[in-house]
């Protein structure tokens, strides 16, 4: 069967696998029209042709002979403006001639096995030509000899479509291009929600849900990344769709930089979302001959609620889009010292700390920033990638050794793209460093930005990374990046150009991290910006996990675990078990709570646990034989929301293999009261049929955890509580 069709008489395009239909059709006039996304259709006659439509005041297409057709209101696949749509254009182009009119009408189409891949970008892939279809629209403005190529990719077995643009410059004159979105879609009139995913330095990826009302909303960020404060992904859906009911549509760019999400609701109620690199201070040159490739957009469609819309990325992002040694294996438990010790580190206590990691069955540690250059606190010396003379007693390669002597993996804390005033690579090459000439530069956190899109800067860079990998026994690194950008200038580029630079630097980070990937493809690498503001689909391509957010407090991560799910696995969401009051908050919660939150991502933890009571590390060491056992299944078995702390005093959410025979559920309760509201919770996904023993005791079917439930405990106490629940299906005779 194929998945992509064209229908000549009606000059429309079918994508369509078992679950999902994607349509589109050439207008007359050559218009590239979107008129169905959603639930599959066998076929399309044509039930949902656009009404003609005279609208007064609207102006209609060149030479187009009756009233009845305006780019104004209809539903297009890849708009411009100044040619009669006043919606949010994908694009937006200058000519030599100063003026930005694209009118782009259908040239071909090509229909491709499998998916390309895009140049200098992260994407998600296939393994094999036949999981997939493609199909490459090319839309052309004969005024300036700009062709856009939309790519659509439709896989055989998901409900994903993703999608890329190409713009190429066949004619001779420059172009800069002032936006190029990575896709656009216009809805007809439905009353959607808009499910958002914003926060701050830790409270990253809290879950916002707000009726989209007339005119546009505007989600972006221009620091450099992807950004604490708004993720590169939205949803929108029914009113009535809650986690396990409705129809959803997901939207995820796969894109670490500068992003822009925008919906407007139009003057007939109709909804357009477009999405991409963020257009404000953004341009690029496209000289004669040139193309420029935008990100991809993983467009996801469920009818049957969040909980499965974010099972489909879950999939796609754990088997097609994270790559490498350690796509889809276990990842190992671990320990950082930087709540432990901040700067403030000796070999002895490091040892001791790396002495009792072993003893209580941690896996890798790391060690997390302040063992380089002179660096003992946050002040200096990044840049400096060399070992901090004298700290260690015995050096750092020795450190790595007596931790593969005790059979643990080694990790390093790294932050590639800075550079500290204070350190030796600033005074011998200051103008690497973003900067205006002749303004003096913003600093946060006492440093400045390396223009990682200048080659001779990331040489530099690898170099030393390099001396540091071929000495020191390194398994792990953690790449952070703490500071949002600034005086976003190259010195190398002209004046026109410099909109170009933060895009470039993406590219130059992405390109540089590839390298380290290829030469070194064993590394385990953590992704962290701050806790989690870098943490996206563009980045999960080259760093299997994330650190989701520097807030280790369990109640605070509920949210913040919870949001960042709609979109990523929790393979990917590195979560630790750190000391109380906790360092973040303040709060005080159990060793139990605190674990049964760490072991919903990658378990770590980042405490003195040399420090701990007998009592204390008996019970770590029982959560990580409990997680250990059962890892596969946490970091990549089905993860199921099933209550939502975003609605309430309560969380709960459950991890279910593939098979469907073993699960374990987690319930929290934030605050207490003296008369506690009983909860039912109710079970999901589970086989109805079948037996489940439950924490090793009781026996139950399925249909009655799912649709009975049971009550919690009333008599569970306190503040911050919380409880596991172990399931496995009986074995059948
Ligand atoms: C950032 C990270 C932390 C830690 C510190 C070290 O804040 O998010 O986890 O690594 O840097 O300086």
């Amino acid at each position: 069967m194929h998945l992509i069709e064209f229908d000549e008489r009606q000059q429309l395009f079918h994508l369509k696998n078992e679950q999902i239909s994607y349509i589109m059709n050439i207008a007359s006039g050559g218009y590239l029209q979107q008129v169905y996304f959603g639930k599959r259709l066998q076929v399309y006659s044509g039930i949902r042709a656009y009404p003609d439509l005279n609208i007064q005041f609207s102006p209609n297409p060149a030479h187009d002979k009756d009233r009845s057709y305006s780019l104004d209101v209809s539903l297009l696949e890849y708009p411009g403006n100044g040619f009669g749509d006043f919606r949010i254009p994908a694009h937006s182009i200058y000519h030599e001639n100063g003026s930005q009119v694209t009118d782009l009408r259908f040239k071909r189409y090509e229909i491709r096995q499998g998916k390309p891949t895009l140049t200098s970008l992260p994407a998600t892939y296939v393994m094999d030509a036949s999981e997939a279809e493609t199909l490459l629209i090319v839309l052309e403005d004969v005024g300036s000899k700009i062709e856009m190529e939309l790519s659509y990719t439709i896989y055989k077995d998901r409900n994903v479509i993703t999608r890329s643009t190409v713009v190429r410059n066949t004619g001779s004159e420059n172009h800069m291009i002032k936006k190029a979105a990575s896709m656009s879609l216009d809805f007809a009139n439905r009353p959607f929600d808009l499910l958002q995913l914003h926060g701050s330095w830790g409270n990253e990826r809290q879950l916002c849900r707000e009726k989209i009302s007339p005119g546009i909303k505007l989600l972006d960020s221009k620091r450099g990344a992807s950004s604490h404060q708004h993720n590169p992904f939205v949803c929108l859906v029914e009113p009535s769709t809650d986690e396990t009911h409705g129809e959803a549509y997901g939207f995820c760019l796969v894109y670490s930089g500068n992003h822009e999400t925008m919906v407007e609701r139009d003057q007939l109620g109709q909804t357009r979302v477009t999405m991409g690199i963020n257009s404000f201070d953004f341009s690029w040159k496209l000289t004669a001959g040139e193309s420029f490739q935008t990100p991809e957009v993983v467009m996801v469609y469920s009818e049957q609620g969040l909980n499965e819309l974010s099972s489909t990325y879950h999939d796609l992002f754990n088997e097609r889009l994270i790559r490498g040694t350690h796509k889809q294996k276990e990842r190992p438990v671990l320990i950082n010292n930087w709540e432990a010790t901040y700067f403030d580190f000796s070999e002895e206590k490091l040892l001791e700390i790396i002495e009792e990691a072993q003893s209580l069955g941690i896996e890798l540690f790391v060690l997390d920033d302040g063992w380089f250059g002179k660096r003992e606190d946050d002040t200096t010396s990044l840049g400096d990638w060399v070992e901090f003379e004298g700290k260690l007693k015995n050096g750092l390669r020795f450190l790595s050794q007596e931790v593969h002597k005790r059979g643990m993996k080694f990790g390093l804390w790294l932050e590639p793209e800075m550079i500290s005033p204070v350190s030796n690579l600033y005074n011998e090459h200051a103008e690497w460093a973003f900067h205006i000439p002749g303004r003096d530069s913003a600093v946060a956190r006492s440093q400045y930005v390396l223009n990682f899109a200048l080659s001779e800067v990331r040489d530099n860079i690898y170099q030393q990374l390099k001396a540091i990998l071929d000495t020191v026994e390194v398994d792990y690194i953690k790449w952070d990046m703490n500071r949002n950008m600034t005086e976003v200038y190259s010195l190398d580029l002209p004046a026109e150009e410099q909109g170009s630079t933060a895009h470039r630097y993406m590219l130059g980070v992405y390109a540089f991290v590839e390298r380290l990937r290829s030469d070194y493809p064993e590394l385990l690498l953590e992704g962290c910006a701050g806790g989690g503001g870098r943490f996206d689909a563009g980045w999960l391509y080259y760093m299997p996990q994330i650190w989701t957010s520097d807030n280790s407090d369990a109640v605070s991560r509920l949210k913040i675990q919870y949001g960042t799910s709609l979109a990523y696995p929790p393979s990917s969401m590195g979560a630790h078990v750190s000391a109380i009051p906790n360092h973040q908050t303040q709060r005080s919660t159990s060793l139990a709570t605190r674990g049964n939150v760490a072991m919903s991502g990658v378990l770590g933890y980042e405490l003195d646990i040399s420090s701990l009571t007998t009592i204390e590390k008996e019970e770590i060491k029982e959560q990580i034989a409990f997680y250990k056992q059962h890892r596969s299944l946490f970091q990549f078995g089905k993860f199921v929301r099933l209550l939502d702390p975003f609605l309430g005093n309560e969380a709960a959410w459950m991890f279910i293999s593939k098979d469907k025979k073993e699960a374990v559920v987690f319930y929290f309760r934030v605050m207490t009261q003296a008369i506690r509201p009983l909860q039912v919770l109710k079970l999901q996904q589970l086989l109805p049929d079948r037996q489940y023993r439950v924490n090793g005791s009781d026996i139950y079917l399925g249909d009655e955890l799912m649709y009975a439930g049971f009550f919690i405990d009333p008599g569970l106490e306190g503040d911050y509580a919380s409880q596991l629940f172990h399931l496995k299906a009986l074995e059948v005779e």
